[in-house]
């Protein structure tokens, strides 16, 4: 039987290290170009499949909830659903009262109107399983990090029935800023001031010189030297 791309396969998805689209939208800070929006620092879009939706009002407001911590890591977030801004607008304020924000207080960051689904189809962010009442597919639950250069660093997608974790979009991003200016991965579970792993691309000589504090090396049964530990390097970029 032929392969039937479904509406999703057919749009052009975004890969890791592609120049992320200087869009121009409608948001709730106004209109704004994605790039002039992010200036030097790091951006994450994330996408929810409608406004005035339980699940999606709970990650909006722990969004707003960590914005400190986007802010002390130099991240600018980017809310985007298919609903225009008067309904974002209108919606805030909901999420507002769920964080028990004082009323009237904007979100820190804006939420993009998308009613065209121009993004979410360009972008692959179409959940061909959840529709709007007029059966429109709505989007899922995307989310982007975008680096300094404008280049995506890293994508998750999520069902809209399964409400994302913030705290593991900030754990990725304490990865992938240390990974950036450092040749080092970091480990399942890895935490900030945790040791890290140095890449098996890196010879045993080479390391040594380039992590002074140490490198461990796990003895395993195939007798391979490529579990190697060393501690957090600083993950400030260089001067
Ligand atoms: C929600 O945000 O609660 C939701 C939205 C669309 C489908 C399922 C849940």
């Amino acid at each position: 039987m032929q392969h039937r791309p479904r509406e999703t396969e057919r749009s052009c998805r975004m890969l890791l290290g592609d120049v992320f689209p200087n869009f121009e939208v409608d948001s709730t800070f106004g209109r704004m170009k994605v790039h002039d929006f992010l200036g030097d620092s790091w951006g994450v879009l994330f996408s929810h499949p409608g406004d005035f939706t339980p699940v999606c009002t709970t990650e909006l407001g722990r969004a707003a909830q960590l914005s400190p911590e986007f802010i002390r890591r130099d991240v600018k977030l980017m809310a985007l659903s298919v609903d225009g801004v008067e309904e974002h607008q209108r919606w805030s304020q909901d999420i507002v009262a769920y964080n028990n924000t004082e009323a009237g207080s904007q979100l820190p960051f804006p939420i993009i109107a998308d009613v065209r689904r121009e993004l979410v189809q360009s972008l692959g962010m179409l959940d061909p399983d959840e529709k709007d009442p007029g059966g429109m597919p709505l989007s899922a639950r995307c989310v982007f990090v975008i680096g300094p250069d404008k280049k995506l660093k890293l994508s998750i997608l999520y069902p809209a029935s399964t409400g994302r974790n913030f705290d593991e979009i900030l754990r990725v991003i304490d990865s992938l800023q240390l990974t950036a200016h450092n040749r080092v991965a970091t480990p399942v579970d890895w935490r900030p001031g945790n040791c890290v792993m140095v890449p098996p691309s890196i010879p045993e000589t080479e390391a040594a010189e380039l992590f002074p504090a140490g490198v461990y090396t796990k003895h395993l049964p195939s007798g391979k030297r490529y579990l190697r530990y060393t501690p957090q390097p600083n993950s400030d970029p260089p001067v």
